[in-house]
């Protein structure tokens, strides 16, 4: 059920897809935003077999990108998803940035690109990343702050998956007065995220994710040159969840006036629909207060 709260939403909200079913005809849900197309987006490729792949997919020329015009500026959406290892996120930022243009920047994915280029960086971030820790912020909180400023992530807006994973990374955010307008937190059992991992695969040349059991490969071609993460393991998803339940509630103090937290059990479209709706209300919300602005 949605609660707001005076300018944003309570904490822990918990959302019902019911509430919002996904259309896939974008309703503006705003005439003061404003709708952008992104035809001349560029895919980014990364080639390793240890990175993980999220090409980024052009979203379709009608997707829309909202951008709040406040006081005379164009304010893009920024959105942190979080979640334990294997929630989804990586899965709900592609239907996301499809649908709303944004720029994802997955801290995970910037890491495993270090790791691919065998750059200094990367080989201690390995180390780090082979025990299911996290990596110093010495090579983190660079090398996202530098992501997040680059002029796509400025002018679209960003997704930002994976980060702050700690209370340090959300201070230093703060501390750039970087902050988000919705942090989603992705809520799955534990035996779930379990399955999860260990199904995973990932395509090298589409970037796509698949699950052998729940989103298995298309055809054999596909399926003969799926991967899998070197930290997919069971051993070692569990030490990834001990880092996350060690760090989760720091940064959701951090987050909690801002915060909305999604049924991520459910099968991915149904997670989705969760999602939009609650960045349709906050597209709503920043129109009121955009109008109130203005007035
Ligand atoms: P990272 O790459 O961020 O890994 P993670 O947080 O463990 O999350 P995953 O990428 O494993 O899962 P996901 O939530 O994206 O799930 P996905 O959509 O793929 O980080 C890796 C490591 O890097 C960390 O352990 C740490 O060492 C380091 N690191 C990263 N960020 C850091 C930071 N900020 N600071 C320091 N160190 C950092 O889905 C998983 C599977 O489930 C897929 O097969 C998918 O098809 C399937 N699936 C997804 N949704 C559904 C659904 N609704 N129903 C059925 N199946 C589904």
């Amino acid at each position: 059920m949605l609660i707001m709260g005076s300018t944003s939403f309570s904490p822990s909200l918990s959302l019902s897809p019911s509430l919002s079913p996904h259309s896939s005809k974008f309703p503006n849900p705003n005439p003061n935003l404003f709708f952008r197309s992104h035809s001349s987006f560029t895919p980014l490729t990364l080639r390793s077999n240890q990175t993980r792949y999220r090409l980024k997919k052009l979203p379709s020329s009608n997707a829309p990108n909202f951008l709040v015009a406040a006081s005379g500026k164009a304010e893009p959406l920024k959105v942190i998803i979080s979640g334990a290892p294997a929630s989804g996120k990586g899965t709900q930022c592609e239907l996301i940035t499809q649908k709303y243009g944004l720029v994802h920047i997955a801290a995970g994915d910037l890491l495993r690109a270090e790791v691919a280029a065998a750059s200094e960086n990367g080989k201690l971030a390995k180390e780090y990343m082979e025990k299911g820790e996290l990596v110093p912020n010495e090579i983190v909180v660079m090398m996202v702050k530098e992501r997040l400023l680059q002029p796509d992530s400025q002018q679209r807006g960003w997704l930002l998956d994976g980060y702050p994973r700690s209370s340090s990374q959300a201070a230093a955010l703060e501390d750039y007065g970087i902050r988000p307008d919705l942090f989603i937190l992705l809520d799955v059992s534990e035996d779930i995220l379990v399955e999860r991992v260990v199904g995973r695969r990932l395509d090298p040349l589409t970037g796509k994710i698949y699950h052998l059991k729940y989103s298995p490969p298309e055809n054999d071609e596909i399926a003969s040159r799926l991967t899998q993460r070197f930290d997919d393991t069971e051993e070692k998803v569990k030490l990834r969840l001990r880092t996350h339940h060690q760090n989760v509630d720091a940064v959701l103090s951090v987050y909690k006036d801002i915060t909305v937290k999604v049924n991520g059990n459910e099968a991915k479209e149904h997670v989705f629909a969760q999602i939009d709706a609650a960045l349709t209300h906050v597209g709503e919300q920043r129109k009121v207060n955009s109008g109130s602005l203005a007035a």
